[in-house]
């Protein structure tokens, strides 16, 4: 695992997308695994950016998301697929049929999940899976004690997540309480993870999951058991990690990350 320490938000959210951008010109035909939440907006709308002033090209690009509350439309203004096409494809060259959610109104609830993992499979699994966390240590929904070995299913969401993510509902009491999640272990089978956590609410879990022990009460501590994890972050969120010194030397001068210094 690689810890990134930017100055500001601003400067982690950048080379997240320039990280994406730089894989997707190498590979167009790049499978991306998706997250949501108010984290990646900023990330959203600076890969649109680089759609619309450096002709960034997502024609042959396939998406998957993590999540999706089970029991909202499409049209609904908080189901994670509104959220995806407001601040993402409808903005950008995407093939809409090359994007997939699951699917939130299915009548089928228990086999959702495979069909989710059936699609992932069948589009030769993620290359790049981009992660946040929740405050509770969740990555996707997958709130504490999910397996670390699950695969995507429904799940029911924990007090800290409805606490947290309530305020976007209207009244809050409407927001689901069950989501469906990829699993982590299907997160951990995308070729590459890259995870921005940004802000000082974000410190406290962020050091658990990254220098604490692997456990399922923290599930993004998982990220350890993968082989090519990046985790970007703000100045604010890594108050709190101890390796801190580590990690400012090795983007300093390690040469992978030169052309991004
Ligand atoms: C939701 C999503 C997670 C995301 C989290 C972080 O709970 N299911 O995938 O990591 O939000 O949200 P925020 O960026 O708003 O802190």
């Amino acid at each position: 695992m690689e810890v990134v320490i930017r100055p500001t938000e601003a400067d982690a959210v950048r080379l997240t997308a320039a990280i994406l951008a730089d894989d997707l010109r190498k590979n167009p035909e790049m499978v991306f695994g998706l997250a949501t939440g108010a984290t990646m907006e900023a990330v959203y709308a600076e890969l649109t950016r680089l759609h619309r002033e450096e002709g960034l090209d997502f024609s042959t690009a396939k998406t998957f998301n993590l999540d999706e509350y089970i029991g909202l439309p499409a049209d609904d203004k908080n189901s994670y697929r509104y959220y995806m096409n407001k601040h993402l494809f409808n903005n950008i060259n995407i093939k809409m049929a090359n994007t997939h959610l699951p699917n939130g109104m299915t009548d089928d609830i228990k086999g959702e999940g495979a069909r989710y993992e059936a699609a992932i499979k069948a589009a030769g699994g993620v290359d790049l899976q981009l992660l946040g966390i929740g405050q509770d240590g969740h990555i996707g929904f997958n709130e504490p004690l999910s397996s670390l070995a699950s695969r995507t299913r429904d799940k029911s969401l924990t007090p800290a997540t409805f606490r947290q993510n309530s305020i976007y509902f209207d009244p809050p009491e409407s927001m689901p309480l069950r989501a469906f999640t990829m699993g982590v272990g299907t997160i951990l089978d995308a070729r590459k993870l890259v995870m921005l956590v940004t802000g000082e609410r974000k410190a406290d879990i962020l050091a658990k999951a990254v220098e604490g022990p692997v456990s399922s009460m923290v599930t993004a501590s998982a990220i350890q058991f993968h082989n090519n994890v990046t985790v970007i972050v703000d100045e604010a969120a890594a108050s709190k990690l101890q390796g801190k010194e580590y990690y400012y030397w090795n983007f300093n001068h390690a040469p992978e990350w030169e052309k991004y210094r």
